[in-house]
């Protein structure tokens, strides 16, 4: 075997690798030798071409240098090329993007844009039709804080979508649609799946009262009839049966099959909307550990929903919601308490810490400590006796990082 089997050739990269231009430019030069197991490497500068360096050296040698020179910022030419390529390719691809999106946005405008009659509310930078104030409407939390999260989801509301927000406990998923519920005047309907809800709630049931038999309709026919929006939590937690009668609903304007009236079929109002949180579904499955019980949902059932992940919320925004929330704490405070909670889940991120710190375990516990005046006595109920003596511990130990508790 030499120099010249292609074998060797393919794994040894020959070529061009510069660094700099014009009178900076500086470039090795890499071929292969007539000895056998040899490269043969020359190096020059500026641009007169003159070779300064021109040597041979085996495999190894050469991988040693191909390393240096990276670490020199030497760039061989087939890479330059390489990245010309995908950009233009990319460049190319988010000029055709745009035009097609602002194509399906006109297309779009006349079918999705609410009737120029039809009362809208703003939440974020969307508009939603409004709908009919009725008991089911959630009451209005002034505190809520909206952030641009929310906009993507509010425009698969006014289309139609159904929309599943996965995310850790107390990240915001049920009240982020009860809260656009609340301002747009939809009543919600909510659905647990962990443990509580059978087939029978969920789609209904035939019982006998004054002696005579009659159907009760469970929560989805209900909500399907009188436009409710249904929430249905923890949705990873669902029975095979109940994942069943959904994913027939699934489709916009998907229809429901009664079977055990007949085949009744019940036909969705158009407020009608479903939507899903799971805390262990689809992105989140590396977590289950944590949420005992949850099943996987597989990807074809996933694919029926926007799919969106709800992270906490940053040491600003939850600055904010604690201040709007508890307003008479100040900023400085308010600031330190959040600080300590994404403290507490950078910590669960390493997995030093097992349980999660969620905004209402933030706020319960800045409830209490308003009423108790003590930070620790208040993180008692509110945090340690939820969660191991490893984990108070630690959290302890952060909060006393920020905090510096009277003797
Ligand atoms: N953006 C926000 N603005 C104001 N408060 C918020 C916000 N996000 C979350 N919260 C607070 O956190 C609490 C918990 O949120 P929520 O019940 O929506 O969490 P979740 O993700 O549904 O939790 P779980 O998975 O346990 O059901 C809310 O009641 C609210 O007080
Ligand atoms: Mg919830």
């Amino acid at each position: 075997m030499n120099a010249t089997d292609p074998a060797l050739q393919d794994e040894a990269p020959l070529g061009l690798y510069t660094r700099g231009d014009g009178r900076a430019r500086e470039w090795w030069r890499v071929s292969s030798s007539e000895r056998a197991h040899m490269y043969r490497i020359e190096h020059g500068q500026g641009e007169s071409g003159e070779v300064d360096v021109d040597t041979e050296i085996d495999l190894d040698n050469l991988e040693a240098k191909l390393l240096k020179w990276r670490r020199e910022g030497f760039v061989s030419e087939a890479q330059r090329a390489d990245e010309a390529r995908a950009s233009l390719a990319g460049s190319t691809f988010s000029a055709a993007l745009r035009r097609a999106v602002e194509a399906a946005r006109e297309a779009n405008s006349a079918q999705v844009r609410p009737h120029a009659s039809t009362p809208t509310v703003r939440i974020g930078s969307v508009d939603l039709p409004r709908g009919e104030p009725n008991a089911l409407v959630p009451r209005v939390n002034a505190a809520y804080l909206f952030t641009e999260r929310g906009d993507d989801i509010v425009q698969d509301i006014v289309e139609n979508r159904r929309v599943m927000l996965i995310g850790h406990t107390g990240s915001g998923k049920t009240s982020f649609i009860e809260q656009v519920a609340a301002r747009a005047d939809y009543g919600v309907l909510r659905a647990n799946m962990n443990g509580q809800t059978t087939i029978g709630d969920f789609v209904g049931f035939w019982t006998v009262k004054g002696g005579e038999t009659i159907w009760v309709d469970g929560v989805l026919p209900v909500a399907m009839r009188e436009g409710y929006w249904l929430i249905i939590d923890e949705l990873d937690f669902a029975e095979p049966s109940i994942l069943a009668v959904l994913t027939a609903v699934l489709e916009p304007n998907g229809r429901l099959l009664l079977k055990e009236r007949g085949n009744e079929i019940v036909e969705p109002h158009p407020s009608f909307r479903l939507f899903a949180t799971a805390n262990a579904a689809g992105a989140m499955s590396a977590y289950r550990h944590l949420y005992q019980g949850a099943n996987l949902l597989n990807e074809a059932f996933l694919d029926r929903w926007r799919v969106y992940l709800f992270d906490y919320l940053s040491l600003e925004e939850e600055t904010e919601v604690l201040l709007r929330t508890l307003p008479v704490l100040t900023r400085p405070l308010a600031h330190t308490l959040a600080a300590i909670a994404a403290d507490c889940r950078a910590a669960f991120a390493r997995e030093d810490l097992a349980s999660a710190f969620s905004t209402r375990r933030l706020i319960d516990w800045a409830e209490l400590m308003l009423r108790t005046g003590d930070v620790e006595r208040a993180a008692g109920p509110a945090i340690y006796a939820k969660v191991s003596a490893d984990d108070a511990a630690l959290i302890r130990s952060v909060i006393r990082h920020h905090v510096i508790f009277d003797a």
